[in-house]
């Protein structure tokens, strides 16, 4: 099996300010993460220019949280990958369930999104992930399937080694439930088989686990054959417990 560099990613949604930003890196640049391991930090929009400056020369990267499918237009309050780029972004998150809930994102968007970002050389960290209603129905797998096939359906052939994947239950993000390691490792693995079927190199998409990942839990998470790293919400806010999450995957 192809060795997949793990990846661990901070998505702060809608928290820290740029000052918070930059005292938040002086902490966790103090002390470097572990360099087997990718990591990046995902802030709002208006503190990703001052982490690019704080994170220059050191092996952490920066990327957004959401981004528009055009290249420019009359899209008010949106940004494009161009633009992003132009700042020194190295990825973007797709498709996290807040903003499919509450942004109305959608799977025909997405299907635009990866390949923009992908055309502008970001990283996409394309996120799924069914809610408790659909696991309690037995439709977790059909959900899964459902949602990668429209949101990959833009790319081509071979680009999906460069789409990184984070399994994301809705039901555990910011609930303090996670899934258990097997539910995480059942449902992440059939991600891996519903790429493979799609004919693409499998084996070399990382796929993260999210959804209240803690320093307590992380271990355990980690060690999955098929989890390759996290993206990390709530406790990505606080410098030493996301120290302390990458720590876990040694
Ligand atoms: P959480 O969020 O770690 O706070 O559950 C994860 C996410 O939404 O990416």
């Amino acid at each position: 099996m192809p060795d997949r560099t793990p990846l661990f990613a901070a998505n702060w949604k809608m928290h820290k300010t740029v000052e918070e930003t930059e005292s938040f890196l002086d902490d966790f640049l103090s002390n470097p993460p572990d360099p087997v391991a990718d990591v990046v930090i995902c802030p709002p929009y208006l503190s990703l220019g001052p982490a690019i400056a704080r994170c220059a020369d050191t092996p952490v990267g920066v990327a957004a949280q959401n981004m528009h499918e055009e290249q420019e237009g009359a899209f008010t309050g949106e940004v494009s990958a161009p633009m992003l780029v132009e700042l020194g972004v190295d990825g973007v998150i797709l498709g996290h369930s807040e903003r499919r809930q509450y942004f109305a994102e959608t799977d025909e968007a997405l299907a635009r999104k990866v390949p923009a970002a992908l055309a502008a050389d970001l990283e996409p960290i394309l996120c799924v992930g069914e809610s408790e209603e659909a696991r309690d129905a037995g439709e977790t797998e059909e959900v899964l399937e459902r949602q990668l096939q429209a949101d990959l359906s833009g790319l081509e052939a071979g680009q999906i080694e460069n789409v990184v994947i984070a399994y994301e239950p809705i039901w555990a993000i910011g609930t303090g439930r996670t899934a258990t390691p097997e539910q995480a490792q059942e449902v992440c693995a059939f991600i891996r088989d519903v790429l493979r079927a799609r004919g693409g190199a499998a084996d070399r998409v990382r796929i993260l686990y999210g959804g209240s990942v803690k320093p307590a839990n992380a271990a355990e998470l980690l060690a999955l054959p098929d989890v390759d790293g996290a993206l990390v919400g709530g406790a990505s806010l606080d410098a030493e417990d996301f120290a302390a999450i990458i720590e876990a995957a040694d």
